[in-house]
């Protein structure tokens, strides 16, 4: 589903010195998988996420997503590889201020030709508590409604593989277990995860455990 080969990511800025994001980052995942990537603040975990996705060239090496190489295709085919196969829960979010928490979540399937979104994100709303809010826009959530809403719009099509950056951080326990457990489920019904945390207790829901640190992944 998901294959890193030697990534290496660096970043240069003008008079500052280079930072190596990814250092030689080799893993796959399989259906079912639900891994876990820990580390310190700063080691590349964000950097990784994108690269996985096709959001970010990595310096060397290949990623492979659906046993297609991303980034040896054309900007045009991987952004629709990414809309087919990827659903990506942002650090930031990235929710559309102007529209409305459901019209936030059926954004998720702008790139698929599935009519079933609707259906889905109803279901969606409902499991995670989202439903009185429906039709609010998103710069009158709570930080926790945001972080929800972002994660029905990363499954509203039941992508192949989801990439989620603290998707926990900012949700109480309650909150967080609705979400790991929902991220668990996906994995036991054939999807994969890649899930960056800090938090403790989401290491309950994975079954797989990688640690990173300047760059360098390791399963644990
Ligand atoms: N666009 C960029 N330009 C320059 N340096 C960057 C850029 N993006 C990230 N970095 C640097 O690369 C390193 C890895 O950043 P990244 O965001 O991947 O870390 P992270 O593990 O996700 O951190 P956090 O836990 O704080 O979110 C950091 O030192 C960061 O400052
Ligand atoms: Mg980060």
């Amino acid at each position: 589903m998901l294959g890193c080969h030697n990534i290496s990511k660096r970043y240069t800025q003008k008079g500052g010195p280079q930072i190596e994001a990814l250092r030689e980052v080799t893993f796959a995942l399989s259906p079912g998988d639900f891994a876990s990537v820990q580390g310190p603040s700063g080691c590349g975990k964000s950097t990784l996420l994108l690269v996985c996705g096709g959001l970010l060239s990595p310096d060397g090496g290949q990623v492979l997503l659906a046993e297609t190489d991303v980034y040896a295709q054309s900007p045009n085919d991987r952004a629709r590889l990414r809309g087919r196969h990827v659903g990506f829960v942002f650090q930031q979010f990235h929710l559309i201020p102007y529209l409305s928490l459901r019209d936030n979540i059926l954004s998720g399937s702008l790139a698929h030709e599935r009519g079933c979104a609707e259906t889905s994100a109803e279901t969606l709303m409902t499991r995670l508590d989202l439903h009185d809010r429906a039709h609010h826009l998103v710069s009158a959530l709570s930080i926790g409604e945001r972080q929800r809403t972002a994660l029905a719009r990363a499954l509203v099509c039941e992508p192949q593989l989801i990439l989620a950056d603290e998707p926990t951080g900012n949700l109480d326990p309650d909150n967080s277990h609705i979400v790991l457990q929902s991220l668990a489920e996906y994995a036991q019904a054939g999807g994969a995860v890649l899930l960056v945390t800090h938090d403790p207790s989401s290491t309950g829901y994975a079954n797989r455990h990688f640690v990173m640190n300047r760059g360098v992944l390791r399963e644990s």
